[in-house]
């Protein structure tokens, strides 16, 4: 059989019927060895052998439930290879998540040595398919013929992440599910959900029902742009326990870690309103309805706040079993600590002093966090936080996630720390996709064109020997103007596309033309799945219906003509 290793351009083999077909090799992200040949193989049955060292099939399983919907079979397993079935090998020399996946006009053979390497040669293999027989299977009534090819691929960062907000504006358990399949299809390995900020509280509590009853809903959201508005329309929601397990059990099938972040000691005003005795002024507090960053912060000075804490993290630990907790860190504005009795006790007692390029402030942080790492740490868990919890003195074990470009991430490393890079300027997805603001949604701000991300390179500017600590990539979706499930989308796609090949891909094995070539049938693929999308690559920009701000509402609408805003 003749063999042509190919840079991903089209290939041209004879499809079932005997007719030459032109196929563009579209896998995103691009597997790191591809060498297609001649022919094709139709698959027919969902017949497999599996060979019994494979000690955990439910990767096989995962394969084979895919490979069902293809063919409208059920998955049978079989006591030998035979032509036309699949089947599975367990290769111990290959690493975690990697897999080769060889299609002959006999049938194909998948080796792996984890769940996640026979999930992601089923994932290769479905994206092999013409896009159609991918999203409706059998129900297509095309043939699922995949072009003969030997695929050898791996990762290139175990940490492939995607976060979600669901504070600033509320999802659907489906749409969160939804984002999470479609991480799948790329590849991606964590979802970091931010369940809570200054604008709503999303995690169940059953020690502290007041964050239900108070801390999820906010009475009205700002308008636009417009920092002094409120269009009055209460707003919130929460998810309860069962559904973030529901949610986690999900994604777990899809090889996906759920990280659930609770933000602190700052983003903390909507249980403040619940609990103002947390507050270091007392209060009154209420949920904000505005954006930014809010003064009123958690009180460290106080043992209740580290109560709280901790029985919201027990309880948090109870429903996400991540090996990694978010504990945020962020935009902590150190104001109310200055003049707060308690801060200014507990700043004296731990003898915390300006100096060597710190205030006591931002040591009275680092005391937070180290006293909630070492919670978490008798629970078997690890932190991550924002990078502005590397300011001060920082207890080692913490893992960095730098936000605010990439010199947390580097600082971070060159110290020994483990680090994640999701700087603003290269994977913020609430930022714009094109210059052409007028016709896009309403953003935060930004220019984030998919290029962009799709050229981050995440180990410019950290030395060699401080690699090692690159865990690996995430875009955040920030969602203060995203209100809705097609906006949401909007952001996402197809830059979630352009983001899985910085994570997985080699630098030498990535090339934006051959990107966007396979991006085309990524887009017959979201136009199938009813997933919005932008599409800048294809000549059009801008959202149907989102003229508008991105909160519409017939409220909002009302409130809109009645008040003369403008924007
Ligand atoms: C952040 O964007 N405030 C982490
Ligand atoms: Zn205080």
């Amino acid at each position: 059989m003749k063999k042509i290793v190919i840079l991903f351009t089209t290939c041209i083999f004879a499809a079932a019927c005997g007719k030459a077909v032109t196929v563009p090799f579209s896998v995103i992200p691009a597997p790191a060895s591809v060498s297609l040949s001649d022919g094709s193989f139709t698959i027919k049955t969902a017949d497999y052998y599996a060979d019994p060292a494979i000690k955990d099939m439910e990767g096989v399983s995962a394969f084979m439930e895919k490979v069902a919907f293809v063919t409208g079979r059920q998955a049978k397993a079989i006591d030998a290879p035979a032509a036309g079935a699949f089947t599975f090998n367990l290769n111990p020399a290959l690493a975690d998540e990697e897999y080769t996946l060889d299609v002959t006009p006999q049938g194909i053979t998948v080796s792996a040595n984890s769940y996640n390497g026979f999930l992601y040669a089923s994932v290769t293999l479905a994206q092999m398919l013409p896009a159609k027989v991918q999203v409706q299977g059998q129900s297509s009534g095309m043939k699922a013929v995949v072009p003969c090819a030997s695929v050898k691929d791996k990762p290139r960062f175990a940490y492939r992440g995607f976060h979600l907000d669901c504070a600033r504006h509320f999802f659907s358990i489906d749409e969160v599910k939804k984002f999470i399949s479609q991480m799948a299809n790329y590849k991606l390995n964590t979802f970091h959900w931010h369940l809570t900020d200054d604008q709503g509280w999303r995690f169940e509590s059953k020690k502290y029902p007041r964050l239900n009853e108070i801390s999820a809903y906010r009475e009205g959201t700002m308008i636009a742009k417009d920092f002094s508005s409120n269009d009055g329309v209460r707003y919130g929601g929460y998810y309860t326990q069962e559904e973030m397990k529901d949610v986690v059990a999900y994604a777990g099938k899809l090889g996906i870690t759920v990280i659930p972040e609770i933000d602190l000691p700052g983003h903390m005003v909507a249980v403040l309103a619940a609990y103002p005795e947390l507050g270091c002024t007392g209060g009154p507090y209420e949920v904000w309805t505005r954006w930014g960053i809010a003064k009123d912060v958690l009180c460290p000075g106080k043992e209740v706040t580290f109560e709280f804490l901790e029985g919201i993290l027990d309880e948090l630990c109870e429903v996400f079993p991540s090996e990694y907790i978010h504990i945020g860190g962020d935009e902590c504005p150190k104001d109310r600590w200055k003049e707060c009795p308690d801060c200014l006790k507990r700043m004296k007692g731990l003898g915390l002093k300006d100096g060597n390029g710190h205030t006591k402030e931002q040591l009275l942080q680092n005391y937070v966090t180290k006293r909630i790492q070492d919670f978490l740490g008798t629970k078997g868990r690890k932190i991550i936080g924002w990078d502005e919890i590397l300011e001060g003195e920082l207890a080692p074990g913490a893992t960095i996630m730098s936000w605010r470009g990439v010199n947390g991430g580097i600082e971070a490393s060159k110290k020994g720390f483990d680090a994640i890079m999701t700087p603003g300027t290269y994977v913020y997805f609430d930022y714009f996709q094109s210059q052409e603001r007028d016709k896009e949604p309403l953003a935060i701000g930004g220019n984030l064109p998919i290029d962009k991300t799709y050229n981050f390179e995440p180990f410019d500017g950290v030395p060699e020997e401080a690699q090692k600590h690159i865990l690996g990539v995430q875009a955040n979706l920030w969602t203060e103007y995203i209100a809705t499930d097609e906006h949401l989308e909007y952001m996402a796609f197809p830059r979630m596309a352009a983001l899985s090949e910085v994570q997985w891909c080699a630098p030498a094995n990535k090339d934006y033309e051959r990107f966007k070539a396979a991006a085309d049938r990524h887009k017959e693929y979201y136009e199938l799945s009813g997933i919005t999308y932008h599409k800048g690559l294809w000549g059009e920009i801008g959202l149907p219906g989102s003229e508008q701000p991105a909160r519409s509402s017939e409220e909002l609408e009302k409130y809109l003509q009645e008040n003369n805003f403008s924007w």
